[in-house]
């Protein structure tokens, strides 16, 4: 079985920057930017290795975002993925316990976006009930598109009712 680390993303090495962008490439089979690279730091990162291979990664990183007019802190989930020789062996389940244990100690609200929804209804993510914005240039501007995708961490579903709505600040790439 692979092993399962934490790492502050501040510890990490360049050689496991490099090996961690090489496996969310193959993964996303290159459809993995530079911006959603910047998105997975500053944070922490779990990983899987095997031997001395990384073959799964996970990202939670904190972005204050405005629900329902009230500052909060998010844990915000990125570059979640297993090696393409790898996947369909728990190792994608196994990061994302850990991802979540680590948030729900830190964070009242973890959320994230995805178009794999059905992967995260197993591990108990529940689909994001209300409306999603972005902040830009003080304006409110909706994100009318990116709600679907959106998934809330079902151990805080008071914070997911029909028709709330969160605010997101502004980033290089996809803001969600
Ligand atoms: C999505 C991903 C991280 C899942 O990791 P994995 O190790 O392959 O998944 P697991 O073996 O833990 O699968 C757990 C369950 O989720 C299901 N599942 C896995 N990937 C799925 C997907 N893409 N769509 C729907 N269900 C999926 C599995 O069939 C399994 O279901 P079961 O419990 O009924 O058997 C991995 O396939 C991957 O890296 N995909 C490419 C990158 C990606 O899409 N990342 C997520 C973007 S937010």
């Amino acid at each position: 079985m692979p092993h399962i680390s934490v790492i502050p993303d501040v510890a990490l090495t360049a050689a496991q920057r490099t090996e961690i962008r090489a496996l969310l490439d193959a993964a996303f089979e290159g459809d993995f930017s530079d911006a959603d690279a910047d998105h997975a730091a500053g944070g922490i990162r779990v990983l899987a290795t095997d031997g001395d291979t990384i073959i799964g990664h996970a990202a939670l990183v904190g972005r204050q975002m405005q629900f329902n007019g009230v500052t909060v802190t998010v844990g915000y989930v990125e570059g979640v993925a297993v090696h393409p020789d790898r996947q369909g062996q728990r190792h994608g389940s196994v990061l994302m316990r850990m991802i979540d244990e680590n948030a729900q100690k830190t964070y009242a609200l973890t959320m994230l976006s995805t178009g794999v929804q059905e992967f995260y209804e197993k591990l108990g993510w529940v689909r994001f009930l209300g409306k999603s914005y972005v902040s830009e240039n003080g304006q409110m501007v909706r994100t009318a598109d990116e709600d679907a995708g959106l998934m809330v961490l079902a151990e805080h579903p008071s914070w997911n009712v029909a028709g709330c709505q969160i605010v997101c600040d502004w980033r290089i790439g996809d803001v969600w």
